[in-house]
């Protein structure tokens, strides 16, 4: 019995080490099978890798060819007093699908809005930025500081000129950007006042054409509060500096308001109060003689500005911009909402949105040429009201300003800075 025992015993285990042993050989044979399964699977990655590669290639070369501009812009960066040269290079296509057949559909289609907006960052990877900054400060010298207003005028508001002479690094800056300027003095903390921002009024020539000073068109603010009134702490240290003064300034900063480099391109600007300081840097540019000598800037097109004051006192830079008028009839054109001596359609005042719908039909035709660009620039609060204006004159042309506003802005063309 024991040998017939252990001999059952001996069977037993010789068939469970074969039971064993076919069990592993099905895992190893099954594990082989996934893992090869797997191996294909970096293979199966790199063939659409490659095929993705090739078709996107393909596409941008296919983008490329139908782009309507090659532009090159090759900016030479100012030394102290010395000149900006900007060499540009634009070689014009026809448009490619502007058009306005049909009343139904959106008549203004902005193609290669993506190309065109990679061609403006590079375009603009020259212009200067942050060259001083809150912590390194540059300290101006205040050349002069006269009020712009005439009299019967409500407020003040001041045109105020920095020497950038001594600046180095130099201070350089071109037309649409701003400067910082860090008030004297501390807040209610104690602590030192932040910087404001102010658009540059002049163009990168300064107003002597000697390229090195800035100025700054300055509203001072003021408000009342709980029967008090209440005096803007940078607006009014502007206000009140004196030639002499040494005044802390940033910057230059902003890429948004820049003018393009195209000669035939129409200029479009809507401007409330100290809005203007861009648009007196472009129309210097445009318009001004010797301005004119030192940029080699031929503008060929047509600028439009609108301008929203409260009185005709009140209204800045006039002499100059009648003197454009005299001068250049076919290039500009002025059209002044003056808000508190004038009344709109409603018996209401008059602001420029009133002036954009009177005008609508010739400011649509302008926005359908691929060479405008409208300009906004002031009062943060005309926003809403620019925009409304804009639909209904939209409107009156077939065309919907909700669809067409992203166009322009992606295509370069749509420019705010309103404070
Ligand atoms: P603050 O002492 O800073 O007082 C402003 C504060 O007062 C407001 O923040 C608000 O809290 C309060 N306040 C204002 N109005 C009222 C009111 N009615 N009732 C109650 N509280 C109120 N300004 C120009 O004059 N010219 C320019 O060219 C110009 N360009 C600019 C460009 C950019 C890009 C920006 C962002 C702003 C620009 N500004 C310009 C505005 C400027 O930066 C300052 O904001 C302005 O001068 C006021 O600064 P402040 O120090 O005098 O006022
Ligand atoms: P108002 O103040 O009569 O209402 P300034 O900066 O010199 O005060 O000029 C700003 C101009 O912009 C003024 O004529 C002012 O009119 C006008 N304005 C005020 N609010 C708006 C608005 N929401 N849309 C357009 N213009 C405006």
């Amino acid at each position: 019995n024991v040998t017939i025992f252990v001999k059952s015993q001996q069977i037993k285990l010789q068939i469970d080490n074969l039971i064993y042993k076919e069990a592993y050989k099905m895992v190893y044979s099954q594990a082989k099978v996934i893992a090869g399964g797997l191996a294909h699977i970096p293979i199966v990655i790199a063939v659409f890798y490659f095929i993705m590669t090739f078709f996107n290639k393909r596409a941008i070369e296919y983008a490329n060819a139908k782009k309507p501009k090659k532009v090159e812009n090759k900016e030479i960066k100012a030394k102290s007093g010395s000149e900006i040269k900007t060499e540009t290079k634009v070689e014009d296509e026809k448009p490619s699908s502007v058009s306005a057949e049909t009343k139904t559909e959106v008549p203004i289609k902005l193609e290669n809005t993506t190309i065109d907006k990679k061609i403006i960052k590079k375009k603009n990877a020259d212009v200067p930025v942050n060259i001083y900054r809150p912590k390194t400060p540059y300290a101006g010298t205040v050349k002069e500081n006269y009020s712009l207003l005439k009299e019967g005028a409500i407020g003040r508001v001041n045109h105020i000129t920095f020497d950038l002479k001594e600046s180095d690094p130099f201070l350089n800056y071109v037309e649409g950007q701003s400067i910082g300027i860090m008030p004297a003095g501390e807040d209610a903390n104690g602590k030192p006042h932040k910087l404001r921002l102010y658009s540059i009024a002049s163009t990168r020539h300064g107003d002597d054409f000697e390229g090195n000073t800035v100025s700054l068109c300055v509203r001072q603010l003021q408000y009342e509060k709980d029967g008090e009134t209440i005096n803007g702490v940078c607006s009014t240290y502007l206000c009140d500096i004196k030639p002499g003064d040494k005044v802390k300034i940033t910057g230059p900063v902003g890429k948004e308001m820049l003018l393009p480099d195209d000669e035939d391109a129409n200029i479009v600007m809507l401007a409330t109060g100290t809005g203007i300081a861009p648009m007196r840097a472009y129309l210097r540019r445009m318009f001004e003689a010797t301005e004119k000598g030192k940029n080699k800037w031929n503008f060929k097109g047509k600028a439009w500005l609108f301008m929203g004051a409260p009185k005709s006192a009140n209204l800045l830079y006039e002499e100059d911009l009648q003197r454009y008028l005299t001068d250049y009839p076919d290039n500009f054109k002025y059209t002044k909402a003056i808000s508190r001596e004038q009344q709109n359609t409603k018996g209401g005042r008059m602001y420029i949105q009133d002036r954009v719908l009177e005008s609508a039909n010739e400011l649509f035709n302008m926005i359908e040429d691929e060479k405008t660009h409208i300009y906004l620039c002031g009062l943060k609060g005309m926003e809403p009201g620019i925009d409304e204006a804009m639909t209904k004159a939209a409107e009156e042309k077939g065309l919907n300003w909700s669809d067409l506003r992203p166009q322009l802005k992606k295509a370069g063309r749509w420019h705010v800075e309103t404070y």
